[in-house]
């Protein structure tokens, strides 16, 4: 085994981020060395009160969570509640009170603590709006270097939110902009990959049978946010977004890239949030962002049945 990806997920659970976190805590390949977590598809109480179910689901008594922004830099918040419902994980049921603890420190200075202190290079594996990681990148330049790479869910050639724009983006496109624009290593997992790892049926079905705790509730999280997918968008499953970041950490033979420029429109009236995304590099500018276009779906579903089967 090679050495572990130390990571830190920043995250808004949010159905897809919490099977993200299930699948890295299953995989000697990555070190959890902190989960943070910001306002995006539910209000940050919310998505630390799922992060808090998500840690005790797993046992991850020894990883620190730590919450995060309350909204995004500049903009009002936004959340998805139509798409992960009112809670943000609807579906499974949860113990009224969790037991994993909150850490007294902001997100963005444990993950600035984390990248400075820990003698191990940190990779930021953002799974919501990057409000925290630009706030960290602000508050704190000296991490900049110290960062091994962010991968990060977010943006596409399309938008999911707007036609734009996709919904973590467009969540805080200031801070997509700083994160963009401040040279650290950028992998991103945009739309055009992700609807391409849809839970369907089929593949819910054969995770039902694999029948432990974590399994039953990842297929209780699944059968309703493919109820979501399908009312809204028309989807036959439910697309595991998140999930890509861990899976490419695991097993980076599982995708395809291209190193493109993406830059993040702040500005436009019907763009705010969009990634624009120079594929053929019509720019000139130099690439700032491995692109993921490419998926093995079969090795993606092999990767997350033996995750849930590890449980
Ligand atoms: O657009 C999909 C992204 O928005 C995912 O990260 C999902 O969890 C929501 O945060
Ligand atoms: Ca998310």
């Amino acid at each position: 085994m090679t050495n572990p990806a130390n990571v830190i997920i920043d995250c808004d659970p949010g159905h897809d981020d919490a099977i993200a976190i299930i699948m890295a805590a299953s995989n000697a390949a990555i070190n959890i060395e902190a989960i943070t977590t910001v306002a995006g598809n539910v209000s940050v109480e919310k998505t630390t009160l799922n992060a808090q179910r998500i840690c005790d689901l797993l046992d991850l008594n020894n990883v620190p969570l730590a919450k995060g922004a309350q909204r995004p830099l500049v903009k009002e918040s936004e959340v998805a509640e139509e798409i992960h419902a009112e809670s943000g994980l609807d579906g499974p049921q949860f113990p009224e009170h969790p037991v994993k603890t909150i850490e007294e420190i902001h997100a963005a200075d444990l993950i600035i603590d984390k990248v400075l202190t820990t003698n191990k290079p940190i990779t930021l594996v953002p799974t919501g709006p990057l409000t925290n990681i630009a706030l960290a990148v602000i508050k704190e330049p000296a991490i900049i270097p110290k960062i091994r790479k962010i991968v990060l869910m977010g943006g596409g050639t399309f938008g999911n939110w707007t036609p734009a724009a996709e919904f973590n983006i467009y969540g805080d496109a200031e801070a997509a902009k700083v994160v963009f624009e401040s040279g650290v290593p950028l992998t991103m997992f945009g739309l055009d990959i992700t609807h391409k790892a849809q839970a369907t049926d089929r593949i819910i079905d054969e995770l039902a049978a694999i029948k432990n705790p974590v399994a039953n509730t990842v297929v209780e999280m699944l059968d309703f946010f493919k109820h979501t997918y399908q009312e809204y968008f028309g989807f036959d499953g439910a697309p595991i977004h998140d999930a890509c970041t861990v899976a490419y950490l695991i097993d980076p033979s599982i995708f395809e890239f291209k190193h493109v420029r993406v830059d993040i429109e702040t500005k436009g009236e019907f763009s705010y949030g969009m990634t624009c995304v120079d594929l053929l590099g019509v720019t000139g500018k130099e690439p700032n962002v491995h692109f993921a276009y490419g998926l093995d779906e079969e090795k993606f579903w092999i990767l997350l049945k033996e995750s849930l089967d590890s449980y």
